[in-house]
């Protein structure tokens, strides 16, 4: 079976998996009040790369959860070698069904996922983040956004990154988040940095950008990685990432 888009750029050695790659994250970080008291609960931590730069960055302790049990065992494998077995763990576990008590998290970051559930899923899901975080906590989000509603659009993403994917516009986005009862306290839109030249360089730096280029144009590879390229440039005037700051107040 075909890999969807995202684990396609991580086999190139891509680590950030995100549409809006570190500026999106490090908005997200610097708003929400993270210190070393902080419980952080990542959810679709893939290898455990985003985590692991929290704990460190902060002193906090995070804890990881991702659907799939060969990511759950990267991202441990990961940790260990990092020295971060102390401040990180990870579990296996769906962001619908999480196994946590309500209110024991102080942040929830979850990065480029909402986008790949379907809309009822997302709801579910919200309400989950919305049990487990304590009053007052973040909602850290990441995802695609549409600057005009298209579903032709919106399915021929899906079919380059061979994946189904609900990117939402910015009203539908906040109305999301509104909905689960959570109150948006902060935004910034920004080009999609996937696969940019900028973003590639910028995410990665030069010599993992240049390792990946060079994956992506082996023979093999070259069909996949050159058709989500063409596909971002040729619609980079309609997508955009959104990092979302949102809060339970009550
Ligand atoms: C595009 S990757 C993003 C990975 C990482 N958050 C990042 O920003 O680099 C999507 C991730 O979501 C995970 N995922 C998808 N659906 C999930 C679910 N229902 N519960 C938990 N993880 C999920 C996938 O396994 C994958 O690791």
């Amino acid at each position: 079976m075909a890999l969807a888009g995202h684990e396609f750029l991580a086999s190139l050695g891509k680590t950030r998996l995100r549409p809006g790659g570190k500026e999106a994250t490090d908005f997200l970080l610097q708003n929400a009040e993270i210190s070393a008291d902080t419980k952080v609960l990542e959810v679709a931590c893939n290898r455990g790369q985003s985590m692991m730069e929290i704990a460190s960055r902060f002193g906090c302790s995070v804890v990881g959860v991702d659907k799939f049990d060969y990511l759950v065992k990267e991202a441990r494998e990961n940790i260990e070698n990092l020295g971060l077995t102390e401040s990180c763990s990870v579990e296996l576990a769906d962001a619908q069904d999480l196994p946590f008590k309500d209110e024991c998290f102080d942040v929830v970051v979850n990065e480029a996922m909402l986008t790949i559930l379907s809309r009822s899923k997302r709801e579910a899901v919200l309400q989950e983040y919305f049990r487990v975080l304590k009053p007052g906590g973040y909602l850290l989000t990441h995802d695609v956004m549409l600057l005009e509603d298209d579903e032709k659009l919106r399915k021929s993403l899906g079919k380059t990154i061979k994946l189904g994917v609900h990117p939402e516009t910015f009203e539908n986005w906040m109305s999301y988040f509104e909905g689960a009862g959570f109150s948006v306290q902060n935004y910034k839109p920004g080009e999609m940095t996937l696969i940019s030249p900028k973003g590639l360089l910028k995410d990665e730096g030069a010599l993992n950008a240049a390792k990946i280029v060079r994956n992506g144009m082996k023979a093999e590879n070259r069909e996949y990685f050159l058709s989500m390229k063409n596909f971002f440039m040729a619609n980079k005037d309609k997508l955009r990432y959104i990092a979302v700051v949102s809060r339970k107040l009550k």
